[in-house]
């Protein structure tokens, strides 16, 4: 395990750090019995290091939302469940971040529609983005895992050093403009898969929600970059600015240059890592596992509960899902 180990304030758990500017793998905590001081402690190592990896927490489907549930209020998939999709768990707090048919229980063919969608996953992207109200912290755990040497691991870029160290040009830029983020899931989608999603068009898909591009981390107080794969074009003033996509492509490549990012494996079946999407992104790494050997991941994900949650959107608009399993042509077209 690279990084090393810190001499930490903490009373209850080990922190292990990851990368020189973020990430730690964290140790000491009995998942059966998580003290509220212990709890205190893993929220204030999120505030610092964005990422938390815990090995073999040993928690199951509800166990993981029970203790997710103690960051706040928890998403659920009821939105995307249209076109006749079903829930593959009993729990509707459970996102699938795996590559299983619910179906026929068998490796999603690559070729379905679903898989297609899940090639947004592999970009670096924060997750809810295209939400009215952003998510704060998702919690993924491993059910089951491709064997070793065959990849799967799940990177990480630390979108808060990013910012600091932003050319200084772009960093006046950003500190000089209220720049707005227009956020899409069909962006992503067809970014990551486009000549299967070529029919789908973003601005028409759903409509975009709209999030600061730089904004401060309420937790840490840091400022942060809120960029990603959702991340389909920028306004001022309810604008979109002239050399937007030059722009959404600078920042996206700055942030996730190699020496912002850390990749981490997945060992053992109930391994869980939790991000803070407000300060880090993170992406899908791929492998040889694909098409081959199962990878079941399961995700909650926390509605951000900070000042900047909403973001610049209404409270009372309708949350829409991305029906990936539509045909490509009607994929993200509302109603579907
Ligand atoms: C997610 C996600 C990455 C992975 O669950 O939000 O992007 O490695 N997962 O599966
Ligand atoms: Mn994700």
């Amino acid at each position: 395990m690279p990084g090393l180990v810190q001499e930490t304030p903490f009373k209850t758990i080990t922190v292990n750090e990851l990368h020189p500017t973020f990430a730690a793998e964290v140790t000491g905590v009995n998942f059966q019995d998580v003290s509220e001081e212990q709890f205190a402690e893993i929220v204030a190592a999120m505030a610092k290091y964005g990422v938390c990896v815990f090995r073999n927490t040993g928690m199951d489907d509800a166990a993981h939302v029970r203790f997710s549930a103690r960051f706040g209020e928890l998403d659920n998939i009821r939105r995307y469940l249209i076109g006749g999709r079903k829930p593959r768990y009993d729990l509707y707090e459970l996102f699938d971040a795996g590559n299983i048919d619910g179906d026929t229980d068998t490796i999603l063919d690559p070729a379905s529609a679903r898989a297609h969608s899940n090639r947004g996953n592999g970009l670096f992207h924060a997750d809810s983005s295209f939400n009215p109200r952003r998510a704060s912290f998702s919690l993924l755990r491993a059910c089951a895992l491709p064997p070793p040497g065959h990849g799967g691991n799940t990177d990480f870029a630390d979108s808060r050093t990013a910012f600091d160290e932003l050319p200084g040009d772009l960093r006046e830029r950003l500190l000089a403009h209220d720049y707005v983020g227009a956020h899409s899931m069909a962006h992503s989608r067809k970014l990551g898969s486009p000549e299967f999603f070529a029919d789908v068009d973003p601005t028409t898909a759903s409509p975009m929600q709209r999030h600061r591009v730089a904004q401060r981390h309420e937790p840490s107080g840091r400022m942060n970059l809120y960029v990603g794969a959702h991340l389909h074009h920028i306004e001022e003033d309810g604008k979109e600015i002239s050399d937007s996509w030059e722009l959404v492509q600078r920042l996206n490549a700055h942030a996730t240059q190699k020496k912002y990012t850390t990749t981490v494996p997945w060992y053992s079946p109930s391994d869980m890592v939790i991000w803070d999407n407000r300060c880090v992104l993170h992406r899908a790494g791929g492998g040889t596992f694909e098409g081959k050997f199962r990878r079941d991941l399961r995700r909650t994900t926390v509605h951000d509960d900070s000042p900047t949650a909403w973001g610049c959107n209404s409270k009372d608009v309708v949350w829409q899902g991305f029906n990936s399993q539509a045909k490509s042509k009607h994929a993200g077209a509302v109603g579907v």
